[in-house]
């Protein structure tokens, strides 16, 4: 059982509010003018990866007490415990092991006093010859010919962690194959991805944790009459129809041959399962090599985290910066800036990974919180949204701190466009940072040849006042396995807030009330008489709806 503290109760919470509200008024740039040695002071390098963290309202007395924080919340015992399979989903009452999935170092694993990695090590070994048969062309589709494309059906933590992955290694991509991802109910999502699709050379992953989610199984169902109308027969499904799940029964009952089934376990998360069988699409697109370089980058930062002092300690220290704006300084959101439109799908991934485990206001004690819990989580590719919503980042009224992430090398060289984009990507946080003064402004714009009148009028909205904090993560290489290992970053980032808060981040039952609601509310949209079953509002929607229908 994780230990139960309210953080706001603990000795370094309340010296960390005095120790902000005394060092509030310093600017950034006063940080960096009084101590040359900030950058090197803090920074942590760690294999192919570097955090700059300097650019935050961090001193070394606010960094100690961020420590403290954490050693006194139990930190270490949290991680402890998680990693030693503690079942601290206290609610659903399971172990959270998904750094079981990428165990490499040959040690037992125990869930309810059974080693699972005979378990993991049986479905990595099944994964690996089913991906290697789809890309060496030996396993044929119904017509004989090897399959072309892979659709994932699937939606939440069985879509985005594959998509995003799959996105972001697309240099590793078999040259043959094509892959899809459909996990909105919406009919569009389904229809036009398989409009240039033959069935015959096309192979359905249908994944899903429980087997029983609305979207996916709309769409499976879908997709199963799709391929019996395009020239398919019931038997032949076993070729075209694969599923990943914790959930046999319902695998079968859907008509999916059992050995042609990848499971995991209930001790994996929807949001942290894509080193199980849920990265089966990802394994026959990349290669299995390749899918275990990423687990490989996966364990390196498991064991990082495990191990490492926390001052040094990648996922604590963003975990503990996250804290010190989203409490100390009432940031409300945390943009994540990818510059790799590779990983433009990072920002969403992580939206799930962050808000579904952290977007909670009852603590582990089942008392409401007062005082904030995890942040909205948004963002897009550097340069997309310099060009977009960075205004607001700069100027606007909003606290709004940034990781911004980059590979020095890239996957796709093409003339000096990597240094154009890595020139915007050192630029913005320097100038979040710097901001501009109004004697700057005044000084440039004379130098222009503006008219003293002319500076005055236009001068105070050229001024940006900076001071604005980011993280920059540096990175070597996008490979499989730094991905991996960016990837677990968050992964604990999210476990080290969620611990320190005192909430459940294993659990989401804020996502259960609407598919409730929705269920109730189809019968009502199938029927033709108008409904009085709801609120005021919800029955004229509804009732409008059915007039709108008829026409
Ligand atoms: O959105 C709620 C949720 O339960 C997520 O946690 C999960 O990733 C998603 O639905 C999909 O669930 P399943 O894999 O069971 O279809």
């Amino acid at each position: 059982m994780l230990t139960k503290k309210n953080p706001t109760e603990l000795p370094a919470w309340q010296a960390l509010q005095e120790h902000v509200n005394k060092i509030r008024r310093l600017h950034l740039r006063d940080l960096f003018a009084t101590d040359a040695l900030r950058f090197d002071k803090y920074s942590i390098h760690w294999k192919d990866f570097l955090l700059d963290y300097s650019k935050n309202h961090v001193l070394e007395e606010t960094r100690a007490l961020l420590l403290h924080l954490a050693n006194e919340s139990g930190l270490n015992e949290g991680i402890r415990q998680m990693f030693a399979g503690a079942p601290i989903n206290e609610t659903e009452n399971r172990a959270v092991l998904h750094t079981a999935l990428r165990n490499r170092s040959g040690k037992a694993v125990f869930v309810d006093g059974k080693n699972v990695m005979p378990e993991v090590d049986q479905v990595l070994k099944q994964m690996a010859t089913f991906s290697e048969k789809i890309r060496s062309g030996e396993w044929k589709g119904f017509t004989n010919k090897p399959i072309t494309d892979i659709v994932n059906i699937g939606i939440g933590g069985s879509d985005l962690g594959s998509v995003m992955v799959t996105e972001a290694l697309k240099p590793w991509w078999h040259e043959r194959m094509n892959i899809h991802f459909v996990s909105n109910v919406d009919g569009a999502h389904l229809t036009e991805t398989l409009k240039n699709l033959r069935p015959e050379t096309t192979l359905f992953i249908i994944a899903s944790k429980t087997f029983t989610t609305q979207e996916t199984m709309a769409n499976a169902h879908s997709a199963r009459n799709w391929f019996l109308k395009g020239g398919g027969h019931e038997a032949d499904i076993a070729k075209h129809f694969v599923a990943v799940s914790t959930n046999k029964k319902g695998v079968e009952d859907f008509g999916i041959d059992p050995s042609n089934m990848f499971v995991f376990w209930d001790w994996v998360g929807g949001r942290y399962s894509l080193s199980s069988a849920i990265g089966l699409p990802i394994a026959c697109i990349i290669g299995f090599e390749n899918f275990e370089a990423l687990l490989e980058g996966f364990y390196e930062m498991d064991k990082h985290f495990q191990e490492t002092i926390f001052e040094y300690n990648l996922p604590v220290m963003m975990g503990l910066i996250g804290i010190l704006y989203r409490n100390f300084h009432h940031a409300s959101s945390w943009a994540i800036l990818p510059y790799d439109q590779y990983l433009h799908r990072f920002p969403a991934y992580l939206q799930q990974a962050d808000m579904e485990s952290n977007g909670k206001s009852v603590d582990r004690n089942g008392q409401a919180v007062h005082y904030a819990t995890g942040p909205i989580i948004w963002g897009e590719p550097g340069t997309n949204g310099q060009h977009a919503f960075y205004q607001l980042i700069h100027q606007g009224t909003e606290l709004i701190p940034c990781d911004f992430i980059a590979p020095a090398i890239t996957q796709a060289p093409l003339g000096n466009h990597h240094d154009l984009l890595l020139s915007n990507f050192f630029a913005q946080p320097r100038a979040l940072m710097m901001g501009k003064t109004r004697e700057e402004v005044e000084k440039e714009m004379t130098e222009q040849g503006y008219t003293p009148e002319q500076i005055s009028k236009l001068a105070p909205f050229r001024t940006f006042s900076g001071n604005r904090p980011s993280n920059t993560l540096l990175i070597k290489e996008l490979t499989p396995k730094n991905l991996g290992s960016l990837i677990a970053l968050y992964e604990h980032k999210i476990f080290v807030q969620g611990f320190i808060w005192n909430i459940f981040s294993f659990d989401q039952w804020g996502v259960e009330l609407g598919k409730q609601l929705a269920g109730k509310i189809l019968p009502e949209l199938q029927s033709t008489s108008a409904t009085n079953a709801f609120d005021p509002s919800t029955n004229g929607l509804i009732n409008a709806f059915k007039e709108l229908r008829k026409k």
